[in-house]
């Protein structure tokens, strides 16, 4: 049997002869920048996120730049994040002239409250904690602390859309959400896009230009900004996609569920939300000692894994400039060696995930 990590041609049959007639009309009537389809998808990823108001934005990165910007956050400003997340995290802080400070992680992958605490200097304007794997992050500890030192928190959610701490939609919580829709992601575009969620008027006013140039009106300009709007056929896109977007993430949850019972027995660490966590899994990731040669047999048996992140953000070239070094984030290092990201896309079905909990339990008895 194979089992891919991914399958997006499978994800989209279902829906090709729709997606198709949308984006035909939409050569033909020819409104391809913030159109009727963005703001429709803006109207819908608002209501899912419980939130005023939502921004199509030209990728995830950009979000978080933007919402920086907005809050006045650059150069001599400290902005804290996760060191095991996407490199996006903390490229887009240092790309508005802040600098990352990196807080450790837990068992879970979310960024560890009592590490954002000891990070806290008097230049720390922003927290960025990123909900990873599709898990919220520890959101009452982390808005505790972001008020108590007068801090903005800037939500990482880019692999988390759907999800909910306490039954509030993760994107609620702080000043901003941003969120990825690149097309790898549990809603994903068919190429890059972005969402930035807020309550706050005055950030949306600002937002909504500085993601088009700066524009007020069609020849003004109120400052200098970017060009980065979500395109509007793949707004077009995604309004189709997020019909089915529910279900898809209840179907990771049950591929979740099914890993869980098949595998938790066995020495290594497998996820499993709190009863107050509404997870995503955008990723399924197990940590275990023996994961390179875990890798290997399950290629060899037909299944393919992936591993997010082998190389912490810390230690990258990119960063040496911050002088990090090895042995500063032990829980992230070490998890860097152990972490295997199985398959956990909604279209695997049930025999597929078997053969992936019978195989890895094959591995252990050899
Ligand atoms: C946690 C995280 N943050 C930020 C990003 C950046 O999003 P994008 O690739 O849409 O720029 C990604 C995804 O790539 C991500 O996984």
């Amino acid at each position: 049997m194979k089992v891919p990590y991914i399958h997006l041609g499978q994800q989209h049959e279902p829906i090709k002869q729709e997606i198709l007639k949308s984006v035909e009309a939409l050569l033909d009537n020819g409104n391809y920048i913030l159109g009727e389809e963005v703001s429709t998808f803006e109207k819908r990823f608002a209501a899912l996120c419980q939130t005023k108001y939502a921004l199509g934005i030209g990728n995830g990165t950009d979000t978080m730049i933007l919402s920086m910007r907005a809050l006045g956050i650059g150069a001599g400003d400290e902005v804290i994040t996760a060191p095991n997340s996407y490199l996006a995290s903390a490229s887009s802080i240092a790309l508005t002239g802040a600098t990352p400070v990196f807080a450790d992680v837990r068992e879970d992958y979310n960024i560890d409250p009592a590490q954002i605490e000891k990070a806290i200097t008097k230049k720390t304007k922003a927290i960025i904690p990123v909900h990873l794997t599709g898990r919220p992050a520890d959101l009452d500890a982390i808005m505790t602390i972001a008020t108590k030192h007068n801090l903005h928190v800037i939500e990482d959610c880019a692999q988390a859309v759907g999800a909910r701490y306490k039954n509030k939609s993760v994107g609620s919580f702080g000043i901003t959400g941003s969120f990825s829709l690149h097309p790898l992601k549990n809603l994903g575009a068919c190429g890059d896009g972005g969402v930035i969620t807020t309550n706050d008027e005055k950030l949306f006013s600002y937002l909504s230009k500085a993601r088009t140039h700066g524009h007020s009106s069609r020849d003004e300009v109120d400052f200098w900004s970017f060009n980065s709007r979500l395109d509007n056929l793949q707004a077009a896109i995604l309004n189709i996609k997020f019909n089915s977007l529910e279900k898809w993430n209840n179907r990771r949850r049950e591929i979740a569920e099914r890993y869980w019972k098949g595998l938790h027995q066995l020495p290594m660490y497998v996820p499993k939300d709190k009863e107050y966590e509404h997870a995503v899994y955008h990723t399924f990731i197990i940590q275990t000692d023996k994961r390179d040669a875990l890798m290997t047999y399950l290629r060899e048996q037909g299944v393919d894994t992936k591993i997010h992140y082998p190389v912490p953000i810390h230690l990258q070239k990119a960063a040496a400039y911050l002088g990090y070094k090895k042995g500063d984030f032990p829980v992230t290092e070490k998890q860097c060696e152990t972490i295997l990201s199985l398959p956990v896309f909604p279209q695997l079905d049930n025999e597929q995930v078997d053969y992936v909990i019978e195989k890895i339990n094959s591995f252990y008895k050899k």
